[in-house]
């Protein structure tokens, strides 16, 4: 099982290391074969190599069984052509992985229920799935660029579906919703876009052989105020790649803290690749603020999806739950009454939450009596 890490930019090294040093104790209780490689990517193959996907790092990537970002993104590059910046370097390894999925759980956590800026009685039990395509789409469309100058300039970028890419989506979107509560809610503007009119039809086609799951179809506006107004009614949200761009930052708001929540993104049959849903932070980069916790669940989905390893992710996420309801929160999750920690102090007590699991799913664990660690 070999992984490519790509620390990045700003806190992605300090979370990297913690996740890495998880990954390593989860390996060795499962008896998993797991080798990590780092590879420079973002401004730090900027400042490395001149270019934020150097070809080395696409080829280490597609030959891994997984990739692991942390995070890019460097105000120092921001005004370097766009091609050049960091932001394009992922785009670039989107499309050259060929992660035409990408799967946004947001989930959101009893203990974290005071986190929201929304009022608890609105998120709690917040259970959702954005599903967003995200190697086609305004994107990607062609053709795009800026014609003229002065005030004759224009700039133009193309929003365009095939039906092969919507069919592909939406299969994964209603295969996602099957296994989970069994609805599915579309998101477009077929109201006024063409675009969106074949993604309504393809989508609503497919609805046949999915008998088991309920669709629905909601303009991208109403489905931003329904989100806010009453976000439990969903269950897994399908969009295009820039409404689920969109969406998907408003959905991570329901949570409190974008520190918390991880992403898959998946191709059909090369590694997959997971990464935080949040970004580089550079004003807290450096400084054991940062919050670990979404990377490290997104190696939990990088083993059960990438890898898997159901229990071995398991593990990992029992451990984030149970450091959670221990009280331990890095500032950017701090209430009162809880245990303030670092970015390393989390990954401490993560550590420690994995070798004495309060009530750990695998049976023979619970039966050695190691159930009274957590305070
Ligand atoms: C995301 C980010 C990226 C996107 C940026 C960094 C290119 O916002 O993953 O949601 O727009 O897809
Ligand atoms: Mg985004």
């Amino acid at each position: 099982m070999n992984i490519t890490l790509l620390p990045g930019d700003g806190i992605g090294p300090e979370i990297t290391a913690v996740t890495k040093t998880l990954l390593q104790a989860v390996a060795s209780r499962y008896g998993l074969p797991l080798a990590m490689e780092e590879a420079p990517m973002g401004g730090a193959a900027i400042a490395a190599c001149g270019e934020p996907l150097p070809a080395e790092t696409l080829r280490r990537c597609r030959a891994a069984d997984g990739v692991l970002l942390a995070a890019i993104g460097d105000p120092q590059y921001d005004r370097l052509p766009r091609q050049q910046r960091p932001e394009s370097g992922l785009l670039a390894l989107r499309a050259g992985l060929n992660l035409f999925a990408n799967l946004r759980p947001v989930k959101v956590i009893p203990s974290l229920l005071g986190a929201s800026s929304l009022k608890p009685e609105v998120v709690s039990g917040v259970d959702l799935l954005v599903v967003r395509e995200l190697t086609g789409g305004i994107y990607f469309g062609q053709p795009k660029g800026r014609i003229g100058s002065g005030s004759e300039e224009r700039a133009f970028n193309t929003m365009t579906y095939g039906a092969v890419e919507v069919d592909r989506i939406a299969a994964m979107a209603f295969r996602l919703a099957g296994q989970r509560r069994q609805r599915l809610c579309s998101v477009d503007k077929a109201n006024v876009l063409d675009v969106s009119q074949l993604w309504r039809e393809r989508v609503e086609r497919m609805a046949s052989a999915y008998p088991d799951v309920t669709v629905e179809h909601m303009y991208v506006d109403n489905a931003a105020m329904q989100l806010i107004r009453q976000p439990r009614r969903f269950d897994v949200l399908l969009t295009g790649n820039l409404f689920g761009d969109i969406l998907s930052d408003e959905a991570a708001m329901l949570s409190g803290s974008i520190g918390l929540l991880p992403s898959a993104s998946l191709g059909d049959g090369g590694p997959g690749l997971f990464e935080p849903v949040h970004g580089s932070a550079p004003d807290i980069a450096g400084r054991d603020r940062a919050n670990p916790l979404a990377m490290v669940l997104s190696a939990a989905m990088m083993l059960r999806l990438g890898l898997g390893q159901e229990r071995a992710a398991t593990a990992l996420e029992a451990a984030v739950d149970q450091v959670l309801k221990a009280g331990f929160r890095t500032p950017d999750m701090m209430a009162e009454g809880c245990v303030a920690v670092g970015c390393a102090g989390m990954g401490d007590h993560l550590l420690a939450a994995l070798d004495h699991p309060v009530a750990d799913m695998d049976a023979r664990e619970t039966s050695t009596g190691s159930s009274q660690a957590a305070p």
